[in-house]
């Protein structure tokens, strides 16, 4: 499904030598490339989320910082891109983490080695994202299969494929992978106000790969849950604490309390790049507050086509805008990773930690 290069969120041009991302900003209404050839270019397109989802922000992070380093490969630079990276966006784990991982191969080396070594590093990710996303999918078909419907209803929430992270996605990569099995599939997308990703990004993705989809309201899924019409919801996360409480898109923790009071499965699917083993618990996980004007106004096309920006509230309404929200544990199924499927709780993790632990210090 993803043998070319044509559904990827982000390449890397060797030619000339810059990044390409797809702007996610301007979808489903257009779809464009553009480049990111300067720290603040990076910095920027996290930012504004022209590039968003956990694991795409930590690729395209490590390639900022390789960028940076092309243009001064000092200690004093290497610190300042990469926390000028790491302030682009609070909640996300990943992006702490692709740092990490670039900063751990630079750092002990020559000043002169370090940007072509970061650039072979930050393309390694890439290539190990992608890797790592199929094998989520592989995992989260077998709990898809084992639910064993003729035609399965799937809710996801947020977008959490291929624009979320650089091919297949976590929470829809065991969606693409049903599909392309031949299992009949439907996927409730909820719209996930303010930004709409489910809107814009999930429905636009799935309609690409023939995924049959319906957009929801974020505020129908309840209702769709207790009529049965869902057999299971499947959501991604952008950090994951180590007792398996999972923080995503917020809007996502309603969806799991009604999953848990229909009594249907809740799954998490997420890389183990996202789960934070300084986090004891979802409480200490920093949730991104941002600019009330995403929620009082609206973007879109009008019936000229023309891109424009709608008011929704009365003037001087006030909003809060926290973007992400904390689901415990206990409503968690399991936890799809791309090692195999495990309990959400300490337990779990410890013994996904355990089967890595070679790679990294306890
Ligand atoms: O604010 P966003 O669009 O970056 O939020 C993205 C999500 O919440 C996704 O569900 C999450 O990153 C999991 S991704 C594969």
């Amino acid at each position: 499904m993803f043998s070319t290069d044509e559904l990827c969120s982000l390449r890397w041009d060797p030619i000339g030598k810059v990044v390409e991302v797809i702007d996610q900003t301007l979808l489903p209404h257009t779809l464009r490339w553009c480049c990111l050839d300067s720290p603040a270019a990076f910095c920027r397109a996290i930012s504004t989320m022209q590039v968003r989802g956990a694991p795409l922000i930590g690729i395209t992070a490590a390639f900022g910082l390789a960028t940076a380093l092309t243009e001064d490969a000092s200690d004093e630079n290497l610190e300042r891109a990469s926390a000028a990276l790491l302030a682009t966006r609070p909640t996300a784990a990943n992006l702490r983490w692709a740092l990490e991982q670039i900063t751990c191969e630079v750092q002990p080396l020559e000043p002169s080695r370090r940007a072509s070594v970061a650039l072979r590093k930050a393309l390694a990710l890439r290539e190990e994202d992608v890797v790592n996303c199929e094998r989520i999918g592989i995992n989260g078909l077998q709990l898809l299969s084992a639910l064993n419907k003729d035609t399965l209803n799937i809710m996801t929430h947020c977008n959490a494929g291929w624009l979320a992270t650089v091919q297949w996605g976590t929470a829809l990569a065991p969606i693409y992978k049903a599909h392309a099995h031949g299992m009949s599939v439907h996927v409730w997308v909820s719209e996930t106000r303010p930004r709409n990703q489910g809107t814009n990004l999930t429905a636009w993705e799935l309609h690409r790969a023939g995924v049959p989809c319906t957009i929801v309201t974020d505020n129908s899924c309840g209702q769709l849950i207790r009529q049965r019409k869902v057999d299971c919801v499947i959501v991604g996360s952008d950090r994951t604490a180590a007792n398996g409480d999972v923080c995503n898109k917020v809007g996502t923790y309603l969806k799991a309390l009604a999953a848990r009071a229909s009594n249907i499965p809740f799954y998490v699917a997420l890389p183990e790049s996202t789960i934070d083993w300084t986090c004891v618990s979802g409480e200490q996980i920093p949730i991104e507050h941002r600019d009330e004007a995403e929620v009082l106004s609206i973007g879109g096309l009008n019936s000229s086509g023309g891109y424009g920006e709608l008011k929704l509230a009365a003037a001087h309404s006030k909003a809060l805008n926290p973007a992400f929200d904390v689901t415990p544990a206990d409503l968690v199924a399991a936890l799809i990773t791309e090692h195999g499927n495990f309990d959400a709780c300490e337990k779990g993790l410890q013994r996904l930690r355990s089967l890595t632990s070679d790679q990294k210090p306890m």
